[in-house]
């Protein structure tokens, strides 16, 4: 096997392995480089997302919300339950299994689109001139330091290498007591308190999972507003929801030390009236945000040019500093989502292969996967009148949808914000059942600059919680035919 590659792909994440998929599909000789290990020490590609991320997380939102509805909305459909359990070793066994699935459907895929997989840390050793080596296009030189250690050559180079959890000052991940996204999806027993410092995604949708399995759980929130980049109508409604629920949101605080003993943490924070509190948890769950990662990726032998947060930096087109080395996901600015990743992944391949690959920054979808779940994309109310566009506001509630009374789900809304003069839709911002499959249809609208009446005009299913989005646009015009 020849070590000179055309396109090498360092972290197999939602970034990297589908730039190299792609990358591959356009006819280019690729290897993916991936460091990620299973407990038995065997590759395990799909990055965060697939192994401490995206994936296991639904999973556990899934197992914790089934428990839920058999505890709490069953009996109302005339379904009784008898000697309900959790078995939250099963529950992690379960969500590993589903992880492992993943893990495999990647290396599958490598082989079905002849990518070479290779199992390891990358890093840079140093730029290579073209011919250097015989039969060579030059590049970049790269060390893969693992089991099978290689070296290998590549033209060009896609940097996907993620990133990792913020820990807080003087408290570092222990993932026994203080516990990471790595630690907080990998509990084999409902703790009886829970903290969680961070009322971001993860600490919303953690601390739903546990709460639903029985735990107490606070989350103490430094901003004194409650998901402040969500549009505030919606916050306002999930907020209430997680309220209602149980889940103890503290806003405003101001953490202090934080004290591992034996068993248990403490927490001291000054909470928004100034006072001195602490806070007696079994388990600390640190979601402060995540940091770029590019440990062991040896930038600074090719000079590679990093901002002041630690990301590799890259213009629009996710080009670095050096000619041939491109970087995208979370180790480059941007939301750090999973689907941002794996378009940028798929743009840098096509820009490769000569083609013009795009991302509409604009239109990247974001969900928060609890219950209820919230999606939007576009800007807000407050963007717009931030931004001092006239629009027009359109919402539905699901309470007057026939799909969410027969699911016994009616929590929340579907809102459109649309340009007053034109109706071109700007936004859209929903909060309840399965918000995560209605954005779509929004964002496939904005993609196309469909205006609200477009929206209010296309046939949708009945009954069907989509509906309420149909609904939402007539609203706009204030015309709703349900409300
Ligand atoms: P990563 O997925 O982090 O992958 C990077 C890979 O590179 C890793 O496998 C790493 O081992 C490897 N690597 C790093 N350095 C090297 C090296 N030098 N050599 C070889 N390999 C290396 N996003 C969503 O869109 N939806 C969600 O529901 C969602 N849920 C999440 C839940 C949690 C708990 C967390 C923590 C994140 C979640 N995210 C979600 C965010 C999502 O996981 C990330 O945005 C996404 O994984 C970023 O992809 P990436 O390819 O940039 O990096
Ligand atoms: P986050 O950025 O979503 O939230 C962090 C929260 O912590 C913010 O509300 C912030 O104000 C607060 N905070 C920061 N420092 C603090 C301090 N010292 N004390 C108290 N509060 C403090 O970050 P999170 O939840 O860690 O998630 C990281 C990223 O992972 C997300 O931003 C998202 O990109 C991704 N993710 C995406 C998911 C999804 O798409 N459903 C799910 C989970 C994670």
């Amino acid at each position: 096997m020849s070590n000179q590659f055309d396109v090498i792909v360092i972290g197999a994440g939602p970034g990297g392995y589908i730039a190299a998929i792609r990358a591959a599909q356009l006819g280019k000789n690729v290897a993916c480089i991936d460091a990620w290990s299973n407990a038995a020490g065997g590759a395990a590609p799909g990055g965060t997302c697939t192994n401490v991320g995206c994936i296991p997380s639904k999973a556990l939102l899934q197992s914790s919300e089934h428990f839920e509805h058999a505890g709490h909305a069953f009996a109302d459909h005339g379904i009784s339950v008898k000697g309900l359990a959790i078995d939250a070793a099963k529950m992690v066994a379960r969500k590993d299994a589903v992880v492992k699935q993943n893990n495999d459907g990647i290396l599958y895929l490598f082989k079905k689109n002849k990518v070479t997989f290779f199992h390891g840390t990358a890093s840079f050793v140093k730029a290579v001139a073209p011919g250097a080596t015989s039969g060579a296009q030059g590049g970049y030189e790269i060390a893969v330091a693992g089991k099978a250690p290689a070296t290998l050559v590549g033209a060009q180079i896609i940097v996907a290498t993620g990133s990792n959890p913020r820990a807080l000052p003087g408290a570092a991940f222990d993932e026994q007591q203080i516990l990471s996204n790595t630690g907080a999806l990998a509990l084999t027993e409902v703790p009886k308190k829970l903290g969680l410092i961070g009322s971001g995604v993860i600490g919303l949708e953690m601390g739903s999972v546990w709460r639903r399995l029985g735990a107490e759980v606070t989350v103490l929130e430094g901003l004194p507003t409650f998901l402040g980049a969500v549009d505030e109508q919606i916050a306002k409604e999930a907020k209430k929801a997680f309220d209602k629920q149980g889940l103890k949101i503290e806003l405003g605080v101001k953490v202090g030390e934080v004290k591992v003993a034996k068993k248990g943490v403490t927490v001291a924070y000054t909470n928004a009236k100034g006072e001195a509190q602490t806070l007696a948890v079994d388990k600390l769950i640190v979601s402060i945000g995540r940091v770029p990662n590019i440990d062991g990726l040896n930038a600074q032998a090719v000079g590679l040019q990093l901002d002041e947060r630690g990301a590799i930096v890259v213009d629009a087109e996710c080009k670095t500093n050096l000619p041939g080395v491109w970087a995208v996901g979370d180790v480059v600015r941007g939301p750090m989502l999973a689907h941002k990743a794996e378009e940028e992944g798929v743009a840098v391949a096509e820009r490769i292969a000569g083609q013009h690959g795009h991302v509409d920054f604009n239109l990247i979808p974001w969900v928060i996967y609890t219950s209820p779940e919230i999606a939007w994309v576009g800007r807000t109310e407050q963007q717009l009148k931030a931004d001092g566009v006239a629009y027009k506001a359109g919402s539905f509630p699901f309470l007057a949808n026939g799909r969410a009374r027969a699911l016994g789900d009616t929590t929340g809304l579907v809102k459109i914000l649309a340009d007053a003069k034109t109706d071109e839709v700007l936004g859209a911002h929903i909060v309840g059942p399965m918000a995560s499959e209605l954005i779509a249809e929004c964002v496939m609208a904005m993609a196309f600059k469909a205006s609200a009446e477009d929206i209010a005009r296309i046939c949708h299913a009945h009954p069907s919680l989509s509906e309420s989005t149909k609904e939402a646009a007539l609203a706009v015009d204030k015309r709703t035919l349900n409300f």
